[in-house]
């Protein structure tokens, strides 16, 4: 039984947690303050399901899920993470996150920088633009349920919808294609780390979040972003 280590028990984290039980892995699941906080989420999810400091959970994990929002003063298990591939669902929100010069700049995306912060691990960006919480309006019942669950679908079924995966290491992208398939959604691969701007906030692809895109669509989204002027480059 493959388990998955969640650091993070928020929206995304505790949503990626039920879908994964629901395909069939064991997670174990931290979150900032403490496992006994939740009590009341572990009940929830049920069997194969058990709370962890962020360390334990790292150390449990066959594969890793970051699930917050990584600020400049938090820190990961990477002694705990290495050798393993660890999906970073973050999106860069300075407002947010805080900043980061060299992110801001242009000079490396947000995940480049995640991989130099865990430099044994293999880290794929991954479930950045899937909506883990309800969809706003709610107009038909199933608009209650996160995107992960509303929007996931069969293989080959004709609306079937993709995710994008960014890494650069084809293993990951291997392990990100194959999970997201059990989870309901096709793949399209947007690596290495570097081209992971074009899945940014505010990116055509990234605009689609609430209903989700095909592969092709996604594929041709991909194409369309257009990488925003690193500062200070046209100045004077
Ligand atoms: N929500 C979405 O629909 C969505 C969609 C795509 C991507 N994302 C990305 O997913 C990440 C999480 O977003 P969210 O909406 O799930 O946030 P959230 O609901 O605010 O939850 C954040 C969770 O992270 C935990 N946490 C914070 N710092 C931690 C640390 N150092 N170690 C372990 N756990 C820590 C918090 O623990 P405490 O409760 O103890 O503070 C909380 O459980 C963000 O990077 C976001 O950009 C979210």
């Amino acid at each position: 039984m493959t388990t998955i280590g969640i650091l993070g028990s928020g929206q995304a984290g505790s949503t990626v947690a039920r879908a994964a039980l629901a395909a069939g892995y064991n997670i174990v699941i931290a979150n900032r303050r403490s496992p006994k906080t939740l009590a009341g989420l572990i009940s929830d999810l049920g069997p194969g399901a058990r709370a962890a400091w962020a360390a334990e959970a790292a150390a449990a994990a066959d594969f890793a899920v970051v699930a917050f929002p990584y600020r400049p003063e938090d820190r990961l298990p990477a002694e705990e993470l290495a050798g393993k591939v660890v999906l970073d669902t973050n999106n860069y929100m300075p407002w947010r996150d805080g900043s980061y010069p060299e992110v801001d700049s242009g000079l490396k995306t947000v995940h480049e920088l995640r991989q130099e912060q865990l430099p044994a691990a293999k880290v794929a960006k991954a479930f950045t633009h899937i909506q883990h919480h309800a969809r706003s309006p709610i107009r038909v019942p199933s608009d209650a349920l996160p995107g992960l669950f509303r929007l996931a679908r069969p293989a080959g079924a004709s609306d079937r919808r993709a995710l994008a995966v960014s890494s650069d290491f084809p293993d990951a992208v291997e392990l990100v294609t194959r999970f997201y398939d059990e989870l309901g959604f096709d793949t399209v691969d947007n690596s290495p780390l570097s081209e992971s701007w074009r899945s940014a906030p505010g990116t055509p692809m990234w605009m689609q979040s609430v209903d989700g895109q095909s592969r092709r669509e996604l594929l041709r989204n991909l194409q369309r972003a257009v990488r925003p002027a690193p500062e200070g480059v046209f100045q004077g």
